[in-house]
């Protein structure tokens, strides 16, 4: 047999930057837990994803779809353009698709950033800003939220430089729920130098609009300012398996964009799904009704508990476990429970718990106790 290949090649050279980056890692698939620890009810409260499943109507309209897999896709999302353009009443031109917001973000980086540039993001935040702005040699200035877990308004005023070229703010934030409100919002485009664009990561809007506390932005992009709003058929819709996002940008940005994206980088199941799901709004606002009342429920049991948590505008909750937070996730884990803990949340202590099905919830909750009690 000959030399494995890895044994015998020359190390490879690895630009600088991107030597800096780590893999993104994601929630434990049920599946490995299954396999792992042998147990077979899995409840994974650890990507955000939707509890109730894929829209109905989403399932449908792949079923029909199915036979045409071997055509490429429309390279324009066409019908779910036009349907969404009509729904947010704006131009088609200014709407963007990606292979999940994801790839939105890393368009930005890719279209905007230049080596030297500079990124602002709070802290902790969504992982992919960050890796947007080395991926493109940009400097990323990451700054703090405040001991409660908000936007720090001034900091991030104080970070803008004449360098900025794109601030991300998630509205609402991931891992924390908390919002940015409008006043901050228009401080912050103030602010900014003429090149930079103010990027507002909107992808728990369902879940947060129609709070009055909660902005509704869609005029700063209709008023034709450097906002780019991002949302996604990962979370209300039930569709983060596809991948689809989407940016709503004025025309000018959109069509830097489009140069910048792979020609086919929304598939054919992810346009027709989407289209069908932006119909059942039924289903989104089921979705909604079932957070609610996931939410409610998990913060009387922390409460009960004692556990500090922050009231959340998204479909998870940052809870404080006063505890070794990764020791009491692996301990929920061994019980069948998967929950998020990571190092990049700031916090030894803070679990990120996705709010699930009243008997998702249940099961998260009576793992809870015992995990606490184990450890101390
Ligand atoms: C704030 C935020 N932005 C973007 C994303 C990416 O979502 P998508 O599935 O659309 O790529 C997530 C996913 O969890 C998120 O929490």
């Amino acid at each position: 047999m000959s030399e494995p290949r890895s044994a015998i090649a020359h190390p490879l050279r690895v630009a600088e930057n991107i030597a800096h980056l780590v893999p993104y890692v994601p929630g434990k698939p049920i599946e490995e837990v299954q396999r792992e620890l042998g147990i077979q009810e899995v409840v994974k409260l650890a990507s955000n994803e939707n509890p109730l499943g894929p829209s109905p109507k989403a399932l449908e309209a792949i079923a029909q779809m199915a036979p045409k897999l071997h055509l490429y896709p429309d390279i324009s999302s066409r019908t779910l353009r036009l349907a969404l353009a009509k729904k947010l009443d704006i131009a088609p031109e200014s709407l963007v698709f990606g292979n999940g917001s994801d790839d939105i973000i890393h368009l930005l980086g890719v279209t905007f950033l230049e080596p030297g540039d500079e990124v602002i993001q709070a802290d902790p935040s969504f992982v992919r800003y960050e890796a947007a702005a080395v991926l493109n040699k940009a400097l990323c200035h990451k700054v703090p939220l405040t001991p409660d877990w908000g936007y720090d308004l001034e900091a991030l005023l104080r970070a803008v430089t004449s360098r900025t070229r794109l601030v991300f703010i998630a509205n609402p934030n991931n891992p924390t729920g908390t919002i940015l409100s409008r006043s901050g919002i228009e401080a912050l485009l103030d602010r900014l130098p003429e090149q930079a664009i103010l990027v507002l990561d909107e992808a728990y809007y369902e879940y947060a609009t129609g709070l009055p506390e909660y902005p509704e932005c869609l005029d700063f992009v209709r008023n034709e300012r450097n906002v780019v709003l991002l949302r996604t058929f990962s979370k209300a819709y039930g569709l983060a398996g596809l991948r689809i996002g989407y940016g709503i940008m004025r025309p000018e940005i959109a069509g830097w964009l489009e140069r910048t994206r792979e020609p086919f980088n929304v598939n054919l199941l992810a346009q027709t799904a989407a289209a069908a799901a932006l119909e059942d709004e039924a289903f989104v606002a089921q979705t909604v009704a079932v957070n609610e009342e996931g939410k409610r429920t998990l913060y009387a049991a922390f409460e009960h508990l004692g556990l500090d948590y922050t009231p959340t505008y998204g479909n998870f909750i940052f809870v404080q476990v006063g505890r070794d937070g990764r020791a009491v996730a692996d301990a929920l884990l061994r019980r069948g429970v998967i929950v998020r803990f990571s190092p990049d949340f700031k916090s030894q202590t803070h679990l990120r718990v996705s709010i699930g099905t009243p008997a998702q919830n249940a099961r998260f909750l009576e793992a809870l106790p015992e995990a606490l009690a184990e450890i101390k």
